[in-house]
């Protein structure tokens, strides 16, 4: 028997941490009404209760207009065809985001192109963009994770240089800043998720932020089958789709945007005692925070677990021996979207790969992205952000384990166990086997 709860020692703890997602009775409140209102949903559109709720996360961000959608895909699909993309366009993407930031390329028959992220932030690299311009080039879609933004300002400024549009992936930015603008306010569209996981959530959901009212139009006319806009200045036509949330969702929505800075302040206090308390640990290793990020959207918490320092203990048997120590954490949360178990290509579904082109362009071997291969195979730890909504007591419990996870790494090394295979499965696999998405 060993010291680790792993190898048959005594957990760190074992009582569960706050729950998520948080409801009170004013959620029950909200639903009741938007039920005796016999307005669910569809029209008008956008209808009462999401269209207040998109108004206010927009001003919340700085942005003039706010669409509330069905989900975070969709809303990245409505704002890159808000923006004008049409196929064959390329779009600049991080390699090491969720897969659900490519998809709408692909499902608008664009061509995504992968570029590296920077290993301070595990977001887009802006120093590597330049060189993946092409004539084809139409946007560039950044994704502020791992509690850190992408740099805007290098950003916005070469979107200006090759008159390209900026969407930005803020499914992790819910209320986060850059120079004191809103995510999502600083490039000309904004997309976000409401789904289980994030920081607002109705289940599923999503927005669009804006301040072009063309834009604006165009998500509407998108989101809402083709149909005119509300203002209709701009008289676009085009085939669109029902991506339409429900007022059930708007409403909790609604509510939920009045806890989001509350629960962030408690998030980002017991975060930054978590990182003072973990730093300095041999083998452990932290994102860094550009000043230019005045307010830090507290998703879920990223640092880095360097096997090199444990005599090669991998990720998996750091992170299975955590878990047994009753600590959630996650390590291949996300992989380079070119090498996921869950982007199988096949080129005839996506035409423009073939466009002037002898053969499709290969997205799975045409790319090496090292920092992104390195973050998701190798050293990137997760924490869920509900973990951060307890007690200093959660934080040193959370401490207290990853110390002792590093202290007697000998025990797990080379161990086979249900929890470490776990840590090790392909993304595609995983569902099987957990309860949760998050
Ligand atoms: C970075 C990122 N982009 C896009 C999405 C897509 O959002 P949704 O799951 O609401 O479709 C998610 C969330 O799952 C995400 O984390």
């Amino acid at each position: 028997m060993g010291k680790l709860a792993i190898t048959g020692g005594k957990p760190v703890r074992r009582k569960p941490f706050a729950p998520w997602p948080v409801y009170t009775g004013e959620e029950m409140q909200a639903l009741g009404r938007v039920l005796r209102s016999r307005n669910w949903g569809g029209y008008p559109f956008p209808n009462q209760v999401a269209n207040t709720f998109a108004r206010k996360f927009a001003r919340l961000h700085g942005a003039k207009y706010g669409l509330a959608v069905a989900n975070g895909t969709v809303a990245i699909q409505i704002a890159l065809r808000a923006a004008g993309l049409r196929p064959g366009d390329e779009v600049i993407v991080p390699a090491y985001t969720w897969e659900g930031t490519v998809a709408p390329i692909m499902l608008l028959n664009a061509v995504p192109v992968f570029v590296d992220v920077d290993p301070d932030t595990y977001c887009l690299d802006a120093k590597l963009i330049e060189q993946a311009i092409t004539p084809r080039t139409r946007a560039l879609l950044p994704v502020h994770l791992a509690m850190r933004f992408a740099d805007m300002d290098e950003i916005t400024q070469l979107a200006r240089k090759h008159g390209l549009a900026v969407i930005e992936d803020c499914a992790h930015a819910h209320g986060g800043r850059w120079r004191n603008k809103g995510a999502g306010a600083t490039g000309d569209l904004g997309a976000f998720s409401f789904q289980s996981s994030k920081l607002m959530t109705a289940g599923e959901g999503g927005a669009v932020i804006t301040s072009n009212l063309e834009f604006y139009e165009r998500t509407q006319t998108y989101a809402n089958c083709g149909r005119a806009s509300q203002t209709d200045k701009f008289g676009h036509r085009f085939v669109g789709h029902n991506y339409r949330i429900t007022e059930f969702q708007a409403a909790i929505l609604d509510v939920q945007l009045k806890r989001l800075e509350k629960q962030a302040k408690v998030r980002r206090a017991n975060m930054a005692y978590l990182e003072r308390r973990l730093q300095g640990t041999p083998g452990l290793g932290f994102l860094k925070r550009d000043p230019r990020l005045t307010r830090v959207a507290a998703y879920q918490y990223v640092f880095k677990y360097l096997p090199e320092h444990f005599d090669g203990a991998s990720r998996a048997e750091f992170l299975g021996a955590l878990e047994m120590e009753g600590i959630p954490c996650d390590g291949l949360f996300y992989e380079p979207v070119y090498r996921s178990s869950l982007f199988p290509i096949d080129p005839q579904d996506y035409p423009a790969l073939s466009w002037g082109r002898k053969e499709p362009l290969d997205l799975r071997g045409s790319y090496h992205c090292p920092v992104s291969e390195r973050a998701a195979y190798v050293e990137a730890v997760w924490l869920p952000h509900h973990i951060f909504l307890g007690s200093r007591r959660d934080m040193d419990d959370i401490a207290d384990a990853i110390l002792k996870v590093c202290e007697h790494i000998d025990e797990v090394r080379g161990l086979k166990h249900p929890a470490i295979v776990q840590k090790s499965m392909s993304r595609a696999e995983r569902p099987r086997v957990e309860r949760r998405q998050y």
